[in-house]
C-alpha cells in the first residue's frame, strides 16, 4: 500500500469510479502521471484510469452517476474518453498492447492486460498503478521499481530503452523534460539510448517536440534540460541555431566566452524573476546571431557587431521552424532581442535625455521586460563587475522613470499621423510619408521640437516643402 494524499473530492470521485467498475465487472486502476505526482507531492491536474475492458463505456457509466451529468468526450479510434468533474479531469482507456511500425507514429492497438499496459509506458515512474478494485483498493502495483526510482530520483524506461524509444521517439525528449522538471537524473543506459537514437526524433511532429521544449523552458531551471538536449545530440537536430552557440575560441591570447553556457545562465537568471514563457524565449534567443556575426579583429579580439539586429531578423525563421506562434508573442521576442544592448549602452557617462526618450519610445510597454532581460544578461563571475553593472542599471532605471514621468513617452504617439500627412499633401502610402513621419518623431524625441500638434503640423509643412511637396488645400 502506498500513502497517496488525495483530497476528499478526489477520493470521492475515485471511489465512485471503483463502484461503477465493480458494477460493470471490469478491473480499473489509476495509472501514470497522477500516481507519480501524488507520491512526489507535486500538484496534479488530471488522472488516467486504465481498465480491463471498454474505457469509453466505463466513462459513460461514471458520468451517469453525477448530477448534472458531465459531457463525455470520446475518441473511438483511440478507445479513450474524458470527463471533467469539478475542474478535475479524468481520462479513461482500456488496457492496451501497442506496437509501432519503425517509421510511423501510427500504433497498432489490441486489448491487453494491466501488465501489457504498464510495459508500454515510457518510464518506471510513470508506470505505477493503484488498484481501484474491491479486493485490493489502494494497492500499488509497481512491477518495475518505479517507487524506488522516485526515491532515488531516477528516470529509466521499464523495458529495454531501445524498445521504449522506438515505440515513441518523443519519449527521449520527455525523459529530458522530466529530468528538468523534477531534478531527477536520467539513468546511464537510458541516456545512452537517447544518444544512439537521437536521429529518430525526426519522425515526431514539430508540435509535440515544441510542447516538450516549452515545458523545459517553463521549468525552474531550464538549463538542465537544454544542456541534456545538447549532450544527447537532440538539440543539433531540433534546434541547430542554438547548438551553434557552443564554443569559446581563443586567438592570439584573445578569447570570448562560450555563448551556449552564457545563454543557459541568462535563461536561469531570468527564470528567477519571471514565469513569462516569451520573456524566457527572448533570453534564449538574445545572442542567437553571435555565431553569424563573429569576427576577429587582430589586436582587439572577437566582436559580434550587429548581433542584436541580425538576431531579431532570425526570430521569425526560428519561430516558423519550431512552430511557435507567429503573432504578437513573436514580435515581443523580436523586439527584446533587438533592444537587448540598449540599456547597457545607456550606462555610459553623458547620456542625454533624448537617448533615454528613444529607448522608452522603442521599448514602449515592454521596457520592464527589457530591463529584466538586461539584468539577467549579467553573468560575469567577477563580483565587483556585477555590482558595478547592477548599480549602473539602477541609475538607468531612475532616469527612465524620471523622463517617463515628465514626457510620458511609453505609450506615446507623435501628434501628427501618417494619415494626416497623406491627406495634407494628397499622397498615397509612400516613402515620403515615412520620411516626414520619422522626422517629426525624431525631432520630438530629440527635444528639438515641442511635443504638440501645432509645432508638429508646421514642421510637417516645412519637411514637405524640402521634398518638393505642396499642401493640396
Ligand atoms: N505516456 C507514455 N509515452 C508518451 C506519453 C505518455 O508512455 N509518449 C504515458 C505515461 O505513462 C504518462 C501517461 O501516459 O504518465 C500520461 O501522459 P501525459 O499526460 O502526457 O504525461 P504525464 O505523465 O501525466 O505528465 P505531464 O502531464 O506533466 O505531461
Amino acid at each position: 500500500m502506498v500513502d497517496i494524499p488525495c483530497t476528499d473530492k478526489e477520493l470521492f470521485l475515485l471511489k465512485k469510479i471503483a463502484s461503477v467498475a465493480e458494477e460493470l465487472a471490469v478491473e480499473a486502476y489509476l495509472i501514470g502521471g497522477f500516481v507519480r505526482d501524488k507520491i512526489i507531492g507535486r500538484p496534479t491536474k488530471d488522472a488516467d484510469i486504465v481498465c480491463m475492458g471498454d474505457g469509453i463505456a466505463l466513462a459513460h457509466k461514471v458520468a451517469e452517476k453525477f448530477n448534472p451529468k458531465p459531457t463525455v468526450a470520446f475518441f473511438k479510434t483511440f478507445g479513450t474518453a474524458q470527463i471533467k468533474i469539478n475542474d478535475f479531469e479524468v481520462e479513461f482507456v482500456g488496457a492496451r498492447k501497442e506496437s509501432y511500425s519503425y517509421d510511423s507514429r501510427k500504433p497498432e492497438v489490441v486489448p491487453g492486460s494491466l501488465e501489457d499496459d504498464q510495459n508500454r509506458r515510457d518510464f518506471t515512474i510513470n508506470a505505477l498503478a493503484i488498484s481501484l478494485n474491491k479486493a485490493d483498493f489502494g494497492k500499488l502495483i509497481d512491477p518495475f521499481g518505479g517507487l524506488l526510482d522516485i526515491e532515488q530520483q531516477n528516470i529509466q524506461t521499464p523495458l529495454d530503452p531501445l524498445q521504449t524509444f522506438s515505440d515513441d521517439p518523443l519519449r527521449m525528449m520527455r525523459a529530458i523534460r522530466f529530468a528538468t522538471q523534477l531534478g531527477f537524473t536520467i539513468h546511464a543506459e537510458t541516456f545512452q539510448a537517447i544518444i544512439d537514437n537521437a536521429h529518430r526524433i525526426k519522425i515526431v511532429s514539430q508540435e509535440r517536440i515544441t510542447d516538450e521544449l516549452n515545458k523545459i523552458m517553463l521549468s525552474t531551471k531550464p538549463s538542465i534540460g537544454l544542456d541534456l538536449l545538447s549532450k544527447s545530440g537532440l538539440l543539433k537536430i531540433i534546434f541547430p541555431q542554438m547548438m551553434a552557440l557552443h564554443g569559446a575560441e581563443n586567438v592570439e591570447g584573445l578569447g570570448h566566452k562560450d555563448n551556449f553556457y552564457h545563454t543557459l545562465q541568462v535563461i536561469d537568471n531570468i527564470c528567477e524573476t519571471t514565469d513569462d514563457l516569451w520573456l524566457r524565449w527572448a533570453a534564449l534567443l538574445h545572442d542567437i546571431a553571435k555565431p553569424a556575426t563573429k569576427r576577429f579583429e587582430p589586436g582587439h579580439g572577437f566582436t559580434f557587431h550587429g548581433h542584436e539586429v541580425v538576431g531579431a531578423r532570425m526570430v521569425p525563421k526560428i519561430f516558423t521552424q519550431l512552430k511557435l506562434p507567429l503573432n504578437e508573442k513573436m514580435r515581443f521576442v523580436q523586439k527584446l532581442v533587438e533592444l537587448h544592448l540598449r540599456p547597457i549602452s545607456l550606462t555610459k557617462e553623458n547620456i542625454t535625455d533624448s537617448a533615454i526618450r528613444r529607448l522608452l519610445f522603442d521599448a514602449g510597454e515592454d521596457i520592464e521586460a527589457l530591463m529584466l532581460l538586461c539584468n539577467a544578461d549579467i553573468t560575469s563571475k567577477n563580483k565587483a563587475k556585477v555590482k558595478r553593472y547592477l548599480q549602473n542599471f539602477e541609475i538607468v532605471r531612475e532616469r527612465l522613470q524620471a523622463v517617463e514621468e515628465s514626457d510620458h513617452i511609453r505609450n506615446w504617439q507623435p501628434p501628427v499621423t501618417g494619415e494626416l500627412i497623406m491627406q495634407t499633401f494628397g499622397l498615397n502610402p509612400s516613402r515620403e510619408v515615412g520620411i516626414i513621419k520619422d522626422a517629426i518623431r525624431n525631432g520630438i524625441l530629440d527635444g528639438l521640437l515641442p511635443n504638440n500638434y501645432e509645432a508638429a503640423f508646421n514642421f510637417m509643412l516645412e519637411k514637405g516643402a524640402e521634398l518638393g511637396l505642396k499642401p493640396i488645400t
